[in-house]
C-alpha cells in the first residue's frame, strides 16, 4: 500500500537514487535532462508515493517548465517507481495526480518523452503528427497531452528550454 504526497525536501537522495536504479546513472546524457538544467520543477507539482506504513519512498513524478511557440508548457518526468513495486498501480496514481495538480494551475499542455504503449493509456497521443519536435530526440517518443481543451489550437515547432 501507498500514499502520495508532496515531495518534500528530504527525499531528494532517495529520488536521486531511484532515477540511477531506473534511468542509469548516465541518464543526465539524456535530450530531456537539457531542459532540467539550471532550472528546478515546477513548484507544486512534484509527487511522491510512499509506503504507508514505512513511509520510503515508492515513486516520484516531477514536471519542467518548457516553451512552446512562445507559450509555457510542461515536460512530464522522470516518472519513476521503484523496480520492487512496479505493476501495483503507482505509476498510475502518480501521473493522475499530477495532471490533476497541472491543470489546477492553469496549464493546458503536457509533453514527456517516454513509450507510447504506456503513456497511450493516460490519453498521451505523438506529438509529431501536430508538427511538434524536441530537437535530437526520437519524434516517435515524444507524446503530448492536451489537458485544457482547445489550448493546443495551432501551437506547434521545437519544444525550448524555459529561461532559467
Ligand atoms: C513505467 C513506470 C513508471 C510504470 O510505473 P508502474 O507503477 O509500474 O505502473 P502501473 O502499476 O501504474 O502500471 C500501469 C499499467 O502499465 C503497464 N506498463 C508498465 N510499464 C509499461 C511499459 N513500459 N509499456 C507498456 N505498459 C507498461 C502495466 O503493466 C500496467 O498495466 P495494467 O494496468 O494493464 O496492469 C515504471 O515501471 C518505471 O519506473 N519504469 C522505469 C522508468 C521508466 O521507464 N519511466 C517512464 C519514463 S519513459
Amino acid at each position: 500500500m501507498f500514499i502520495l504526497s508532496d515531495e518534500r525536501p528530504a527525499d531528494g537522495a532517495a529520488i536521486e537514487r531511484l532515477l540511477d536504479k531506473c534511468f542509469g546513472c548516465d541518464r543526465h546524457g539524456k535530450r530531456s535532462y537539457a531542459y532540467r538544467r539550471d532550472r528546478g520543477p515546477v513548484d507544486g507539482l512534484s509527487v511522491s508515493a510512499r509506503a504507508r506504513e514505512q513511509g520510503t519512498l515508492l515513486g516520484n513524478i516531477r514536471f519542467w517548465p518548457a516553451l512552446l511557440d512562445g507559450e509555457e508548457v510542461l515536460l512530464l518526468g522522470p516518472l519513476a517507481v521503484d523496480p520492487d513495486h512496479q505493476g501495483e498501480g503507482i505509476g498510475r496514481a502518480l501521473i493522475a495526480e499530477g495532471l490533476k495538480r497541472a491543470r489546477a494551475r492553469g496549464y493546458g499542455l503536457v509533453l514527456l518523452v517516454g513509450d507510447p504503449a504506456y503513456y497511450g493509456r493516460f490519453g498521451f497521443e505523438p506529438a509529431a503528427p501536430h508538427d511538434i519536435f524536441m530537437p535530437g530526440e526520437d519524434p516517435a517518443r515524444l507524446q503530448l497531452r492536451e489537458i485544457r481543451p482547445g489550448y493546443l489550437g495551432r501551437l506547434r515547432g521545437d519544444l525550448r528550454p524555459a529561461d532559467p
